[in-house]
């Protein structure tokens, strides 16, 4: 809860989010669980004393030093997420947790490649995956895409490959594709984006929507990178556009909204706190950007938490919040009548908030 006396409008607010990736919502707890379940051995205390207890894994996480420090974690803690209905499982932890912030869309990230290297088939991971979508609609009204990423530090053939059994199994097919987007992710310094430009290209043949992580840790080159050779239609975190001015007037033209993530750029530091990520200057440069939890398992917390943190660092007034939501909204996937009922639901809060 942040300490403004507008919390109770922050908290209500709309919300869309589309820098989440649904491995990031594995919980210390539920790690512990599931490894429990699925008779899977968690590194030994020689191996790593963070493993003792879900207590000790939570305090390891409040002490990375870098994006490559955290995905040490990240990715080895998957390992015990095995069958469809533990997918299903990590989705549904994510859309409840989420509804209760606020969240009413979604567009969520997942990382095939990072389950398939461990004998887990593309069809178990978004059969899982596209139930707790369709759970998330039918019992909290949360509607919601799916956008698979490729991991940039494997060998590129990884990535074709994975793209190539996604075609196969027929998830860009369709108006209602199961499969929404593409997305670009884990290690970035030394990983350009361009080395992707054949699967992007494929997918905008297909209609397919394009996003990249970029501008986290690599310099402003890599968001224009993803920009002309993926032709990436949003940029994920983005927060380094700041240091290259004439690039920034291009994403301002050129309509580009970034996925800010506020929380996940401290934790992972890329800043030293939420006053230093460019909040301001985005907004007064009418760069568009929505707020996203990024890995809330990870980061301290999940959405409502950013938004706050976002407040307690900029003291935002009522017109500046409903600014941020309304380009969450249009810069969403989603139909133009979902949009159109989500944008009702910002006047409504709005007005509630300025008639009391
Ligand atoms: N995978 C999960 N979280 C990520 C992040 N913040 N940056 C890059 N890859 C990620
Ligand atoms: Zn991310």
């Amino acid at each position: 809860m942040c300490k403004s006396e507008l919390h109770s409008l922050i908290a209500s607010l709309p919300k869309c989010e589309h820098h989440l990736h649904l491995e990031g919502c594995l919980s210390p707890s539920l790690v512990f669980q599931l490894a429990s379940k699925n008779n899977i051995t968690l590194p030994s205390a020689s191996e790593d004393p963070a493993y003792a207890s879900p207590e000790a894994l939570a305090a390891r996480y409040n002490h990375f030093t870098d994006l490559n420090s955290f995905l040490a974690y990240y990715y080895r803690a998957l390992d015990v997420v095995i069958t469809q209905d533990d997918f299903e499982m990590l989705g549904w932890e994510y859309f409840t947790t989420a509804a209760a912030d606020g969240v009413k869309h979604a567009e969520v990230f997942f990382d095939p490649q990072s389950h398939t290297a461990r004998g887990i088939s593309l069809d178990t991971v978004v059969k899982g995956f596209e139930a707790a979508c369709k759970r998330a609609e039918k019992e909290l009204g949360v509607t919601s895409k799916l956008i698979m990423c490729f991991l940039r530090h494997l060998p590129v053939q990884e990535s074709r490959d994975t793209m190539a059994a996604a075609v196969a199994g027929g998830y860009f097919e369709g108006e209602e594709r199961v499969i929404e987007g593409l997305g670009l992710d884990s290690s970035e310094v030394g990983f350009r984006p361009e080395l992707f430009e054949e699967m992007y290209a494929q997918a905008e043949k297909m209609g397919v929507r394009r996003t990249a992580h970029a501008g986290e840790e690599g310099d402003p080159t890599y968001i224009s990178g993803a920009l002309d050779a993926l032709r990436a239609e949003r940029i994920d975190h983005g927060i380094r556009l700041v240091e290259d001015p004439a690039l920034l007037e291009r994403v301002v033209k050129e309509d580009i909204m970034l996925t800010v993530c506020p929380l996940s750029n401290v934790c992972l530091r890329a800043v030293e706190n939420v006053a230093q990520v460019p909040i301001r200057k985005f907004l007064e440069a009418g760069v568009k950007f929505s707020l996203n939890s990024d890995d809330p398992a990870y980061f301290g917390g999940y959405i409502l938490k950013n938004y706050c943190a976002v407040q307690d660092a900029f003291n935002l007034n009522v017109e500046e919040w409903k600014v941020i939501v309304q380009n969450s909204i249009e810069g969403s996937w989603c139909g133009e009548q979902r949009k159109k009922e989500l944008l009702a639901m910002l006047e409504d809060c709005v007005q509630k908030h300025t008639s009391t």
